[in-house]
């Protein structure tokens, strides 16, 4: 794990750029000589003595352990993220929503408050709203993109600013230097949720952010294949709050899982950019047909914050494409939804479920899947109508992609 900081690696030239460290980045100097990373499946590893079995397990000598909290397989992962996230350390979790856990029990305790945004994930406002409520946690929800509602949000004792950039699904895009300015100002943390746009296309330690959550669930894997997450950040924080936290509670990232998703990230940049290129211009597509009320991606002109977004992300918009099928206006939301509905389901080619991040396009109506569990008020803060569909943009063919939409555009007016 993150803390093993003598566990020989094998040595890369120094200032090798970010697609070399993708591939090679955590490699331990392993005595079989392998050029794949291993598969450690393994739930504890021996001691050659008690007395240093003794020493191991009071972190008196570094060595794996138990991989509850420390495997070969999970620290090269952690490596290569942390490397391409330009961060000291990474400790990798279950999945997304675990490093949200983990975030919040190794910074936080009863009393404490949060400002998160209210255009996040649905299952993270929940989390936050709901149950660290219960244990004594109070946040604040507020706009993503209105820094006066952060600034007035702030309390003495005020301990994290949580953010997603760009925001799922809307895509809204908060700026990072800002909100971390702020957070220091309040002197609290800023943690930001970079599912969407990967370390292949923003970094944010870059502008200021502290700690860094990944869903690997997302494009970290990129195949829709396993769960997984990870929170980056200093290795002094990490190994003091964090690491305890982690080998308390079990909220584990799999060995299996963590081979997987490091084998992902070797191809991470090129997928980010193709998928990425391909959701631009099926968005400028959208934005053309008469059916389509509205279309938001980063990468548009049209966006609110394109100029930062094309700023903070690399000059790019990032794979997930969002539009409001027409209807609402003059329909309600029934209407709307049913229209959004008639979309999603006269697909062949888009897989119809909520993950995102596949190779393979997804489509889903966040309404009343990812933001299902939302109140409607909550629903309603966050921007998200009826009649929105949501599409994370993979690798098939463009055209089949448009092809595969327009059979429901098409048909909306004639139902
Ligand atoms: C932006 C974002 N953060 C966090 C999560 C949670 O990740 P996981 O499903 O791996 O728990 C998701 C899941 O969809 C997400 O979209």
């Amino acid at each position: 794990m993150s803390t093993k900081k003598t566990i020989p690696r094998v040595a890369l030239p120094p200032g090798v750029r970010p697609d070399t460290l993708a591939v090679r980045e955590g490699l331990p100097a392993s005595a079989w000589g392998e050029n794949s990373e291993a598969l450690f499946l393994s739930s504890s590893f021996l001691h050659p003595d008690a007395a240093t079995a003794a020493a191991r397990f009071a972190n008196e000598e570094e060595a794996f352990v138990y991989s509850r909290f420390s495997n070969p397989t999970v620290m090269m992962f952690e490596r290569r993220l942390a490397a391409l996230e330009r961060t000291e350390s990474c400790v990798a979790t279950a999945s997304g929503m675990g490093a949200i856990t983990l975030l919040a029990m190794s910074l936080l305790k009863a009393g404490d408050h949060v400002v998160c945004s209210q255009s996040v994930f649905g299952s993270t406002i929940v989390l936050f709203a709901r149950e660290f409520a219960k244990f004594g946690v109070e946040t604040s929800f507020v706009s993503q993109t209105d820094l006066g509602e952060w600034q007035r949000a702030l309390r003495p004792e005020t301990k994290l600013l949580f953010a997603e950039t760009p925001s799922n699904p809307l895509t809204e895009v908060c700026d990072i230097a800002a909100l971390s300015a702020i957070a220091h100002q309040g002197g609290a943390l800023l943690a930001v949720d970079n599912c969407f746009c990967t370390p292949a296309l923003q970094r944010p330690v870059e502008f200021g952010a502290d700690l860094v959550i990944h869903s690997g669930t997302k494009y970290l894997d990129g195949q829709g294949r396993v769960m997984a997450g990870a929170v980056c950040g200093g290795q002094r924080l990490l190994d003091e709050k964090f690491v305890p936290v982690m080998r308390s509670t079990g909220i584990t990232l799999s060995a299996f899982n963590a081979w997987v998703v490091l084998k992902g990230l070797e191809t991470l940049a090129i997928r980010m950019r193709a998928q990425s290129a391909s959701a631009l211009e099926l968005a400028q597509w959208l934005e053309r047909q008469p059916q389509v009320e509205r279309v938001f991606h980063p990468g548009l002109a049209s966006h609110p914050q394109h100029e930062l977004a094309m700023r903070q992300q690399a000059g790019c918009g990032g794979a997930v494409v969002s539009f409001i099928v027409r209807g609402q206006q003059g329909g309600g939301a029934e209407l709307a939804r049913r229209n959004a509905f008639h979309v999603i389901d006269s697909t062949q080619v888009c897989s119809i479920t909520a993950n995102l991040g596949d190779t393979k396009t997804t489509i889903t109506h966040p309404a009343s899947t990812s933001h299902g569990r939302l109140t409607e008020a909550q629903r309603q803060a966050a921007g998200i109508t009826q009649g929105l569909v949501r599409v994370a943009v993979g690798l098939e063919d463009l055209q089949d992609l448009k092809d595969d939409l327009a059979r429901g555009l098409d048909s909306i007016t004639s139902q």
